[in-house]
This record gives C-alpha cells, sequence and structure tokens, in this order.
C-alpha cells in the first residue's frame, strides 16, 4: 500500500519500490528541467541508501534521459580519495554515473584528497561558477538528501545547526562520532534547491523520521527538521520501515492510486 501524507510525504513498502518510484519522479524532473533550461542541476547525497536508486536510473531509465544535459554535483564528501570504499563519488560512479552515457565534464567532484578547508572553497567556487543563482545564492534544480539515524542530513550533524545560518556554499565538516573530516553544502543552499528530496528507507530511520514528521514536529531541531525550502518543493520519498514513526492521524493516509 503506498500512502501520500499531506505533505508530500511517499511511503511505499520497501527500498525497491520506494526507489522505483522516486527514480521514475527524478527522471520527470530532469527531462522537465532539460526541456525548459537547456540543463539540470543535481546535488546528490551518498550513503548507502541511494545506491538502488541510482541502479534503477542507470538500469531502467539509461535511455530516458539526454545525461550529458544534467550536472551533477555532490551535497557533500567525505574527505578521502574516490578509489576509497568510504567515497561518496566512487559510490555514485559505481552505481550511476559509470553505467550511462554521460559526458566527463557533467560530473563535478568534490576533490575528496584535497585539504578540506581550501577543497570546501574551491567546490564553493565550481558551484557557483556552474549552477544558476536565486536571491543570490546557487539553485540547484533537484537536492537529493539522506538522514542519518542521529537527524543529520548532508554532513550537516547536530550541534552544527549554525550550518543552517552560514553564508558559505560549502564548508569543512568533522563525523561527531568517527571524527571524519567532511565536505557540505550548508543548509541556506539546501533550502535554496527547487525540488528538495529527502530518500530514506529501514527501521533505523523511523524513530528521528517519527519526529520530525509526527504530529508533534518534535524534530524540528534536527538539522534534517531544518529542511524547509523557501521557495522550492521538499518532498519525503520513504519505504514503510522509515515511514513507521510517523503518528499521524489516519485520515493522513490517503492511499495514491
Ligand atoms: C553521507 C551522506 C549522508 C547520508 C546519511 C544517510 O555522506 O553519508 O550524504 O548525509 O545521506 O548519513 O546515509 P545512509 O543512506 O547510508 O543511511
Amino acid at each position: 500500500m503506498v500512502h501520500n501524507l499531506k505533505d508530500n510525504v511517499f511511503v511505499y513498502r520497501g527500498p525497491e519500490e520506494v526507489s522505483g518510484a522516486l527514480a521514475k519522479f527524478l527522471v520527470e524532473t530532469i527531462n522537465e528541467s532539460i526541456s525548459t533550461e537547456g540543463i539540470c542541476t543535481v546535488a546528490l547525497s551518498g550513503g548507502s541508501t541511494p545506491k538502488t536508486l541510482f541502479r534503477v536510473l542507470a538500469g531502467k531509465y539509461r535511455g530516458s534521459v539526454d545525461w550529458s544535459s544534467v550536472g551533477f554535483f555532490w551535497v557533500d564528501e567525505r574527505c578521502v580519495p574516490p578509489d576509497d570504499p568510504e567515497s561518496n563519488y566512487g559510490m555514485t560512479m559505481e552505481n550511476l554515473l559509470g553505467r550511462i552515457v554521460i559526458h566527463p565534464s557533467c560530473i563535478h567532484r568534490i576533490i575528496g584528497e584535497n585539504d578540506p578547508d581550501r577543497e570546501a572553497v574551491r567546490y564553493s567556487g565550481e558551484i557557483r561558477k556552474f549552477v544558476h543563482s536565486r536571491d543570490g545564492l546557487p539553485c540547484f534544480d533537484i537536492i537529493l538528501l539522506g538522514v542519518g539515524e542521529d537527524g543529520h542530513t548532508a554532513s550537516i550533524f547536530p550541534g552544527s545547526e549554525e550550518l543552517f545560518l552560514d553564508k558559505r556554499i560549502c564548508v569543512s565538516a568533522t563525523h561527531p562520532v568517527t571524527g571524519q573530516r567532511r565536505i557540505t553544502i550548508t543548509g541556506k543552499v539546501i533550502n535554496n534547491g527547487s525540488c528538495v528530496v529527502i530518500l530514506a528507507a529501514g527501521r533505523g530511520k523511523s524513530a528521528i523520521i517519527g519526529e520530525v514528521l509526527g504530529a508533534k514536529r518534535a524534530g524540528t531541531g534536527y538539522p534534517v527538521g531544518r529542511v524547509s525550502p523557501e521557495k522550492g518543493i521538499l518532498l519525503w520519498y520513504l519505504d514503510s520501515e522509515a515511514a513507521s514513526g510517523i503518528d499521524r492521524a489516519a485520515d493522513d493516509l490517503s492511499p495514491v492510486v
């Protein structure tokens, strides 16, 4: 059963179903942007959840998009070389970009092996150069976010909520548990996106999502709870396990045909 909560929260049975539905939506959105603007700029998250989504895009939808009209960027990156198993770029190459026909100039990698602070400045410049601006900030056509069990999104972790007020485009960050250095776009850039999608699957995300989307809206203090596009749309694509903590009234769950 697929549910569409009133505020654009779409719930599907499992990871395959939610990835299939999101892939279809993204292809439609990308093609709409290409037809009207000639290009679509997409900022991707890493981690493990997007792998299924990326495989569907590279498989079923491999021929459905002129991928060389898409500018691919990253929401964040671990400060490791591209061949490191931790690399978001490496994961994306393996599951998507290495499987489609795309010109290398369309792929804007965060250079994880660079000095983090200098790379944050460099990548900010690359985003400025290739992504159109709105209200003085880069405006990505699509931003794909994940959510951590601690409520982080991108590499904005709890305790770093000031990064939703930071005027910079990218900053360096540090994972609070592992100490891993990261590069991340800031909250203002996230909230300047035209179409911001949060993808989550699995029971491990249910508690945090239940706090953010539940009737009490208790999770608005978490970084992921602060994602609120000012002029764009926010969509949640969840599987039933990730959504299982949402204590919304039954009348919020309207079956989607
Ligand atoms: C990263 C991501 C991060 C991710 C969440 C969820 O670099 O890890 O950008 O924000 O989206 O941590 O990760 P999983 O999909 O692995 O649960």
